[in-house]
């Protein structure tokens, strides 16, 4: 019987932190790092799935809905699942997983387990979807089975990154842009070896927190306020800060969005630099490992700026680096980490790498 590839990447969030469930722009990469999902139809209706070892077996009780594990096999059954509500022929099928990306690193593992899936699946019972509606899909799957109540990020990130580009997301117009990266810098990814855990509260905390300064300015979203119209407004002064992050960083993406086309890419660096400040002083989504991972990259010469990735809370930081001195900013940053605290970083130089789904054009 026909096998069936799916590859999916994994991202890096290069700014715009916690702006895409406020409607805002968010500036990522696909990295070349993700998962592959290779498998088959079995005809008796059951599913299988197995990655590492690990494998979950069950018969889909299509009547009833997929149910829900608690387990990393919910983000291929909510996949599975919400193809079915949209229409998708719901058949049996067997399907391993092999990953050449960390988990529990910020770099959305969980996006590239889904999208896998989405690509695997819609390929074994071909099914019309736009790439667009398919990274919907998935944050449903993620959001409505999962539990978990990201934004589009981290799938559209999966579905439309493209070699050499940075991919510019507009999460109220639901329009994505590769913008060429240029081929003298680098993405140094440095994992700080503290797990990072979307499930845990603080995520679903900050999102209520920017609804509520939205709520006070009157607006659908923090998308549609500048800066100086949020520090002209009275608001508890938690929801102000929470606010600041997300409505600063929006501008920080429209800024490095202008500096990209212009030509001055490197600009990104003290961008990503106060990004991570905001993170600090209004978010306070950082750790004192990440921190220090961000302070001892940007003291290297060649490294142009650095931030936390992701949700934060953990996970990893991406430094904007010249690529002939990454390896020199790796070796020290690692050394550095390990002499001052009890875990170990890890650092990997990512270029930016193809999506699931990339354009022909
Ligand atoms: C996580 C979520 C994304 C996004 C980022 C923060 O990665 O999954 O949707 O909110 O955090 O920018």
């Amino acid at each position: 019987m026909t096998h069936i590839k799916a590859f999916a990447p994994g991202r890096v969030e290069i700014l715009g932190n916690h702006t895409d469930y406020n409607g805002g722009v968010v500036l990522s990469a696909a990295l070349q790092l993700g998962i592959t999902a290779t498998g088959r139809k079995l005809e008796n209706g059951e599913i299988r799935l197995s990655s590492s070892g690990v494998v979950h077996e069950g018969k889909i009780q299509r009547s009833a809905g997929l149910k829900k594990t608690g387990e990393w096999t919910d983000y291929p059954l909510g996949v599975a699942e919400m193809l079915a509500r949209a229409g998708a022929e719901a058949g049996g099928f067997e399907v391993s997983y092999e990953a050449s990306l960390p988990t529990g690193a910020g770099l959305s593992s969980s996006a590239a387990l889904e999208v896998a899936t989405a690509v695997f699946l819609t390929r074994l019972y071909p099914f019309k979807i736009s790439r667009m509606d398919l990274a919907k899909l998935c944050r449903r799957a993620e959001n409505e089975f999962v539990g978990v109540n990201c934004g589009l990020l981290d799938q559209a990130s999966s579905v439309f990154g493209k070699k050499d580009h940075l991919v510019y997301l507009d999460c109220r117009s639901e329009s994505v842009d590769a913008v060429p990266f240029p081929a003298h810098l680098g993405l140094l990814i440095i994992n700080s070896g503290v797990k990072h855990a979307l499930t845990g509260g603080e995520y679903n905390e900050r999102r209520e927190q920017c609804f509520e300064a939205a709520r006070c300015m009157a607006v659908p979203a923090l998308r549609d306020v500048s800066s100086a119209q949020l520090e002209a407004t009275e608001m508890p002064a938690l929801a102000k800060r929470r606010a600041r992050h997300v409505v600063g960083e929006n501008e920080r993406v429209f800024q490095a969005i202008e500096a990209m086309r212009s030509g001055h890419a490197e600009a990104l660096g003290p961008l990503m630099s106060a990004s991570h400040r905001s993170s600090i002083e209004n978010f306070e989504n950082s750790t004192p490992e990440l921190d220090l991972l961000v302070s001892l990259a940007t003291a290297q010469p060649g490294c142009l700026g650095a931030r936390l990735t992701g949700g934060g809370f953990g996970g990893a930081i991406v430094a904007l680096v010249k690529i002939d001195a990454a390896e020199s900013i790796r070796l020290s940053v690692e050394q550095d980490y390990a002499s001052q605290t009890k875990h170990k970083a890890t650092g990997v130089l990512c270029r930016a790498g193809d999506g699931a789904l990339p354009s022909e054009d």
